[in-house]
């Protein structure tokens, strides 16, 4: 199916935008804290066109299924579509000198879903650079993560950070996107020539993860309310007081992020100095941390990261916002070869991707 299949005219608008991976760095966007994510060749395209019908007409190719509507009202009931209000009434309310204009809009994918590798704000992300494109607003790209970041909270309800949508706005692949998520100031960082890190797909699907992800949301946000902070991630290991925090569960969840926020320090300075071992350990320490002081493993994560090891990974950690989803692990590339005939033996080869 294509655009002019489903609408009988041509689109005049087309843009995308990718899926990424995080290399180190989970849950400390929202604390003010550092992260290191990378962009996949995964995209979610999309095309639009101005119609005279007086509605907005979306088609999923994922979901092979159109939907037409006059307002941006929210369903009741977590519709895919809500995606395409939430940008649209975001978009529109920031230019109210814009007049509401029926589109048609064809959306197509390559990103799996609902696997940790942010489909979502690049779905969001992908609407808002076509919708400037059409529009002419020259929106800078730092301009359209942080609307897109509008969208997921104050539209759909889910307290994400900016990572994923500065990322997949700004990144590039086979660059390491280092970012403060307190100034946005960013350093893409290229990826040593000889590293390659390969993503396994645990097929745990995350359906309970917005509650989780919420409720550690929460956690941390409390951890700060004990220590008096504004920014958990503003807190060096060495300034960590833990007799502030008077509950075990919180101050177990504000180990992992002021540690965590270390190691992509130290993770930035090892990509630059293409020090492997370095970097592999700290992605070792990270899923640990994330496993046992986070809580955001699961059995079959775990069993694909310690696989990963002792199939020669140098590192491997769960990536993204925990409980199932994508792994990644860093294998020196002359090693690939071994490394992925042992993983073979565990896991279809349709479910290893290379990054
Ligand atoms: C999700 C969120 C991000 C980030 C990660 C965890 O992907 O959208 O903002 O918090 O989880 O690192």
């Amino acid at each position: 199916m294509s655009f002019k299949d489903i609408f009988h005219i041509d689109y005049s608008v087309i843009n995308s935008a990718h899926a990424r991976v995080n290399l180190i760095g989970e849950h400390t966007d929202y604390t003010g804290g550092y992260v290191l994510p990378s962009l996949l060749n995964f995209k979610t395209t999309i095309q639009i066109s101005k119609n005279q019908n007086k509605q907005y007409q979306v088609y999923s190719e994922h979901f092979t299924e159109q939907k037409n509507f006059t307002d941006f009202l929210k369903s009741t009931n977590n519709e895919w579509i809500d995606y395409v209000k939430g940008c649209l009434f975001v978009f529109y309310d920031e230019n109210k000198h814009i007049p509401n204009t029926h589109l048609n809009m064809f959306i197509s994918s390559t990103i799996p879903m609902g696997r940790g590798i942010s489909s979502s704000s690049a779905l969001c992300v992908a609407i808002l650079k076509t919708l400037n494109d059409f529009f002419n607003t020259q929106y800078s790209e730092k301009h359209i993560a942080i609307l897109a970041q509008k969208v997921e909270r104050d539209y759909i309800g889910v307290s994400g950070g900016i990572m994923d949508q500065m990322v997949s706005s700004i990144g590039i692949h086979r660059k390491a996107f280092f970012l403060d998520c307190l100034s946005l100031k960013f350093e893409l960082i290229d990826i040593p020539e000889e590293w390659g890190f390969y993503l396994v797909d645990s097929a745990v699907q995350r359906n309970l993860r917005d509650s989780a992800y919420n409720e550690r949301y929460n956690q941390l946000k409390k951890a700060e309310e004990f220590l008096g902070v504004e920014y958990l991630g503003s807190i060096k290991p060495k300034q960590f007081d833990e007799n502030k925090i008077n509950d075990k569960l919180i101050l177990k969840r504000a180990k992992h992020v002021v540690s965590e926020n270390e190691r992509v320090i130290q993770a930035k300075q090892s990509i630059l100095k293409k020090d492997i071992k370095i970097f592999g350990k700290l992605m070792n320490e990270s899923h640990q941390s994330y496993a046992r002081d986070f809580d955001a493993s699961t059995r079959d994560v775990d069993l694909i990261v310690d696989r990963s090891i002792a199939s020669g990974a140098e590192g491997a950690r769960l990536t993204g916002g925990g409980f199932g989803g994508f792994t990644v692990s860093l294998i020196n590339k002359n090693f690939i070869q071994e490394w992925k005939k042992n993983m073979l033996k565990f896991y279809d080869s349709k479910n290893i991707f290379e990054v």
